[in-house]
């Protein structure tokens, strides 16, 4: 079926309240009618999400946006200069018809405007705002093509839509514009601090990058079967090697890159496929997957906040 009408049918099945995969820039996401308490639910039974983690909603346009949560003028400027992009914003909910579960009872909401002409062209059709988080069991590696969404969620009543693998890879930033003036990342993404700080008079608050503090956002996320350990320089034969450029690790048999050019980007953009990968092979060895030293600067402060996620027991 020609992409144009396959969209048409799952923002059909959307406005009927059922669940639908999509390709965003980020990560996949599995969408529901955001005013719906019933598919909003589903998301959570379908995820095994734990109930207090709230949802990002998608939006298409700025004026969806500005119904359903209040915006400062800083807020409006940041998010003009920045959407359709990876971030998603956390504002004071205006909207009061948007599922509680969307929210998880709180008086804020993170919204965001996906940069990937399936996501847009799916909200467009639907007419409605979409509750999306990503598209992988909780806890459990993000997706991030349509290989690995079509491996995790076998449900019948899921229409999954086929686009391209992500090109960022990990998640939006997730910025919390809810006290006037200020600004915190609660989540690191593609967009930084310095991003925001150049483009707005937002001033950093208190929360700051390394102290993230979403609600939901426990220690153990993205994370593989196999045992993961980071900052690792040599392992044994049959351990699984994550190496970054030139830096890497001397003993596992089965190697993977996540960029051979030492290029930060290139290495989010396949952080979950590898890992996925490392996954697969180190269920066959029963080894450990061994990841190397990532430099902590621009996107490097998002993947090592993923692969320490990754690498957590609790
Ligand atoms: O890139 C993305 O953001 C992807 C794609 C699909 O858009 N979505 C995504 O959703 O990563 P998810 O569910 O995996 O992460 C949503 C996170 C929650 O864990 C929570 O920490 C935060 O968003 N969040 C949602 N509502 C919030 C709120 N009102 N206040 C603070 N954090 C919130
Ligand atoms: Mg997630």
């Amino acid at each position: 079926m020609v992409i144009e009408k396959k969209i048409q049918q799952a923002a059909e099945h959307i406005r009927q309240n059922g669940l639908v995969i999509f390709p965003t820039e980020t990560v996949y996401g599995i969408g529901a009618n955001a005013y719906s308490d019933l598919a909003c639910q589903e998301i959570f039974k379908i995820k095994n999400r734990p109930m207090i983690n709230p949802l990002i909603v998608h939006v298409a346009t700025f004026s969806q946006a500005y119904e359903i949560g209040y915006f400062s003028e800083e807020a409006k400027t940041l998010v003009e200069r920045l959407w359709p992009g990876p971030i998603s914003v956390v504002v004071k909910l205006k909207d009061k018809n948007i599922s509680k579960y969307v929210t998880s009872g709180l008086e804020t909401i993170a919204i965001r405007m996906p940069c990937h002409d399936i996501a847009q062209k799916l909200i467009t059709e639907a007419n409605l705002p979409i509750a999306a988080p990503s598209a992988n069991p909780s806890n459990y590696i993000s997706a991030t093509s349509y290989e690995h969404v079509f491996n995790d969620f076998t449900d019948k009543n899921i229409i999954i839509l086929e686009g391209d693998d992500s090109k960022i890879g990990i998640e939006s930033t997730i910025v919390d514009l809810s006290i006037p003036g200020e600004f915190s990342i609660l989540r690191p993404g593609f967009i930084q601090a310095e991003d925001i700080i150049k483009i707005s008079q937002l001033k950093e608050g208190g929360l700051k990058n390394d102290i993230v503090k979403a609600p939901g956002m426990l220690k153990k996320h993205y994370s593989p079967k196999a045992k993961l350990y980071m900052n690792m320089q040599e392992g044994q034969p049959n351990d699984i090697a994550i190496e970054f450029g030139e830096l890497t690790i001397i003993g596992p048999s089965k190697k993977f890159n996540l960029s051979i050019s030492a290029n930060l980007n290139e290495a989010a953009a396949n952080l979950y496929k590898i890992m996925r990968q490392a996954d697969l092979y180190a269920k066959k060895t029963k080894g450990n997957i061994l990841v190397t030293n990532i430099p902590n600067e621009g996107i490097g402060f998002a993947i090592n906040d993923k692969i320490t996620r990754a690498s957590s027991d609790n």
